[in-house]
């Protein structure tokens, strides 16, 4: 089949490079030319592991290209997806459509025979009809259909969790349409991948449903976290107590800083405003984005406090700034909050991530960059970890001890035992746990 990805981005190039990996021939646009100009040199503008090989090999075999002209690529496409952006639009938390809407015309301008479009991009009840709406509007000649395809990837593990998938879900209203989601997701429908077959609306509430429900259970568990500190009880275990419980399930019971990203904030603002908007109030989710906002600015005190009470002329060193390991998205992430916060109360920053160096640079401002995790420590007061990036999950002690001013680390991730860190000298604080 031929596909055309509307936006080439976390989700469009790793969806697009994906389906190409099944056998389809995709061409994926984008209207930032550097991202493509990138993609022609053969250099992929997002880290996230595994993605290299998969585009190279593929554009290698002739079934996958990046271009500007959009024009062409649905022209010659079955199905044209639209993966381009929906972040939150200030104010009033809603998704901020335009960019959907601005690629349905495009779409629109370019049909030439019969095409199913579908929306992969996350977005709230009613947007799929709209999108048909519009293509309709602008041109009442064309043949076409609009589905929906919600996508469920994390950044990270991107490709396992396409390849992968626990289901797959398409909202879509025809024998055809249908038929032709199908022949995509062959290779998985062999598999045995449940396949959901929905209405336009019903697949896309599903999308936001499942993210905000991940996004309570992480912050459910964050404030099990806070009481466990009070109670002298350890959280993992709490976690583990109650995850084998297959009702509830162990994943995403991790205690951290809050959840960040590119979509659980943005997400779970847009699902309240759309309860708001058809007066089914989403109290749970109003309350979860609360309680998440505030977390951020509670593990600037935590490191605080870890400091005696107050920041003021000390360094702290900080690994980590992505909103998660193996990505170097920086979309709200806790760091961004955290460090701004320990600033404005005197401290000065030393910072070390992975991956995501270069787009912080352009977020935080005054910050001695280092190029590991042990130059960051050198001269520090406290060593905190924000993100859980493997290399900071065996780091030396002892060479830590002899590079910071003091044995004191804030561990926002949990990835160390107190245990341990007691016994190696250090004065440790993590999350939920007691010392
Ligand atoms: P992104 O910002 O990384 O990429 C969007 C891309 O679309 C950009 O490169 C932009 O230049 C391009 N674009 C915008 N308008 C265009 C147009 N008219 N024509 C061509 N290109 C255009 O966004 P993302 O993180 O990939 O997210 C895309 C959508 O997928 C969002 O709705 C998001 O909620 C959803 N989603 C994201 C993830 C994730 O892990 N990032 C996972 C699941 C779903
Ligand atoms: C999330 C969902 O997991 C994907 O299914 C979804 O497709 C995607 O959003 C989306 O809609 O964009 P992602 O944001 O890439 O994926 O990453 P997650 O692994 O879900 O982590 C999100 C945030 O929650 C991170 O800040 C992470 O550190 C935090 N988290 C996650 C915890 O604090 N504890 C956990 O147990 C799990």
């Amino acid at each position: 089949m031929r596909v055309a990805m509307i936006g080439t981005g976390y989700v469009g190039l790793v969806s697009g490079t994906c389906f190409s990996e099944f056998g389809h021939s995709v061409t994926c646009v984008d209207k930032n030319p550097d991202r493509i100009n990138s993609l022609l040199r053969g250099e992929i503008p997002i880290f996230e592991p595994g993605l290299d090989d998969l585009v190279l090999r593929n554009v290698k075999a002739g079934r996958l290209s990046f271009t500007m002209d959009i024009k062409a690529a649905v022209a010659n496409a079955d199905a044209v997806f639209i993966g381009v952006g929906t972040p939150s639009r200030r104010g009033d938390g809603e998704a901020d459509l335009s960019y959907v809407y601005a690629a349905a015309k495009e779409i629109a301008e370019a049909l030439t025979h019969y095409t199913l479009i579908v929306t992969k991009s996350t977005v709230p009840v009613g947007t799929g009809r709209e999108v048909e709406r519009i293509i309709r509007e602008t041109r009442p000649d064309a043949e076409f259909e609009v589905a929906s395809n919600p996508e469920f990837l994390r950044e990270g593990a991107a490709i396992e969790d396409f390849m992968r998938p626990d289901r797959v879900v398409c909202g879509a209203g025809s024998d055809r349409a249908r038929e032709l989601l199908r022949a995509l997701y062959r290779p998985l429908y062999i598999n045995e991948t449940p396949i959901l077959f929905t209405t336009l609306e019903t697949a896309e509430l599903i999308k936001y449903a499942g993210n905000a429900f991940l996004a309570t259970k992480i912050t459910f568990i964050n404030e099990i976290a806070d009481l466990c500190e009070k109670v002298n009880v350890n959280v993992q275990d709490v976690a583990r107590g109650i995850g084998l419980d297959g009702r509830i399930g162990g994943k995403f019971l991790h205690a951290g800083p809050g959840y960040g990203g590119s979509c659980f904030p943005k997400d779970t603002n847009a699902l309240a405003a759309t309860g708001r908007k058809f007066d089914a109030p989403l109290s749970i989710v109003e309350t979860v984005i609360d309680v998440n906002d505030k977390r951020k600015g509670r593990m600037a005190e935590k490191v605080v406090a870890a400091c005696g009470g107050s920041v003021k002329g000390k360094t702290i060193a900080v690994l980590g700034l992505t909103f998660k390991p193996e990505t170097d998205d920086m979309r709200d992430s806790p760091s961004l909050e955290i460090v701004p916060a320990l600033q404005s109360a005197g401290a000065t920053i030393r910072a070390f991530d992975p991956e995501g160096m270069h787009e912080a640079k352009k977020l935080f401002k005054d910050i001695v960059w280092c190029d590991d995790g042990y130059e960051t420590a050198t001269g520090a007061d406290v060593l905190v970890i924000i993100t859980e990036w493997n290399q900071f999950r065996a780091l030396d002690m002892e060479k830590l001890k002899t590079l910071l001013r003091a044995p004191v680390m804030v561990d926002l991730r949990n990835i160390y035992k107190p245990a341990e860190m007691k016994q190696a000298g250090f004065r440790y604080y993590s999350v939920g746990r007691p010392p």
